[in-house]
């Protein structure tokens, strides 16, 4: 008997280094945080989804079979229901409640918490379990990206592609896997190097020792939905037919000499970030957090110059981290405003306002 109550947590992340290489088939470092996105699902006889957003106290009701398009957080719940019924794990009636802690648009990926805390709390009402925590035999998504475990039910990676299916066809963001495989898999003092060529995930030991990481919020908000993030893709799309590759991450930089701008600095960008995700799991490998701070300022400045993510919130936010003595700081998610990441050393004390994040665990049934 599928059970009549379930609840899930899914953390929101924190991308070390390796932004807007997911969807060009490049690398990328992320790490789940602690705030995340907690839903309460019970079962119901009607037909329908009633869901509460505890934190602005609003409500949807809509029948089961709706496909109705709205707006907003309700988008994602629709969405949810939509996916998991196409993929044929259709969710019962049930009355949700949706709580959480990651500022919406501050880059730390509410929609992804959302989404995926959503779907597995749907999912756990038809009675899949796969929303538990992983166990260790379950292994990371080997690099040919299949699922050491795929017995029954839907892998997590399937169920990282279900959410961010709810994010591309049902709220607008053209955005790729990287949040959804971050809050799907991350792990107690541990970053993902994720390779989305292949999917393949190799967890890396990230050890700060005294050192801290915190995020400073520019206070400028981004909406994937609508902004600059779906012209970024678009553009590497176009790089891409130019090339004649299908993921950027196939070509070179002596080929992209030959692009037109700004399709040549966007692509420059993909391949030195790719390099530099490389470089950080070294230099985290080998306890090189100096090197990192450098590896992260370097980012930062491709994604200024190269893929022109910055906004003067942002600049002003960067200087602000560097000033109180961080050893490197950049622009993290999407861009276009949102949070700022910024690694500090023992002696140096963060700016009012920051918030130290650490890698913890990945999402999962309470
Ligand atoms: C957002 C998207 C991700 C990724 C980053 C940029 O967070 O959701 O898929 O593209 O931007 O690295």
């Amino acid at each position: 008997m599928p059970p009549e109550r379930a609840a899930a947590f899914a953390p929101g992340r924190v991308n070390l280094i390796g932004e807007h290489t997911d969807y060009n088939g490049g690398l990328a470092l992320p790490f789940a945080i602690s705030q995340g996105v907690t839903v309460r699902a019970e079962a119901s006889d009607e037909q329908c989804i009633r869901a509460l957003a505890v934190d602005i106290d609003e409500e949807d009701a809509f029948a089961l079979h709706d496909r109705g398009r709205v707006e907003g957080w309700r988008a994602f719940v629709r969405g949810t229901v939509a996916e998991l019924t196409s993929a044929g794990f259709p969710p019962p009636g049930a009355r949700l409640q949706i709580v959480g802690d990651v500022p919406p648009g501050a880059g730390l990926s509410s929609s992804a918490a959302l989404e995926v805390a959503l779907c597995l709390a749907l999912l756990a009402l038809t009675g899949n379990r796969d929303g538990q925590p992983r166990d260790a035999a379950e292994g990371f998504p080997r690099p040919d990206g299949e699922l050491s475990r795929a017995a029954g039910g839907l892998p997590r990676l399937e169920i990282a592609r279900l959410c961010a299916r709810v994010e591309n066809d049902w709220v607008g963001a053209q955005t790729g896997l990287l949040d959804q495989l971050a809050s799907l898999f991350g792990e107690v003092d541990t970053a993902l190097c994720i390779d989305f060529a292949t999917l393949g995930i190799d967890p890396v030991p990230l050890h700060l020792e005294d050192w801290r990481l915190v995020v400073l919020d520019s206070g400028e908000r981004h909406l994937h939905a609508g902004g600059g993030y779906n012209e970024r893709r678009a553009e590497c799309a176009r790089a891409c037919e130019l090339l004649g590759v299908r993921s950027l991450s196939e070509a070179s930089a002596p080929e992209a000499q030959r692009l037109p701008e700004p399709l040549r600095r966007r692509a420059l960008h993909v391949f030195a970030e790719n390099d530099r995700v490389r470089a950080a799991a070294e230099v985290l490998r080998s306890g090189d957090l100096p090197a990192l701070g450098a590896l992260l300022s370097a980012s930062h400045a491709s994604l200024r110059d190269c893929f022109e993510v910055s906004t003067p919130a942002v600049e002003a936010t960067v200087e602000r981290l560097l000033r109180a003595g961080a050893s490197g700081a950049r622009i993290v998610g999407g861009g276009f405003g949102g949070s700022v990441l910024g690694l500090f050393p023992p002696d140096a004390h963060p700016p009012a306002g920051a918030r130290e994040v650490r890698p913890g665990a990945g999402a999962r049934l309470l």
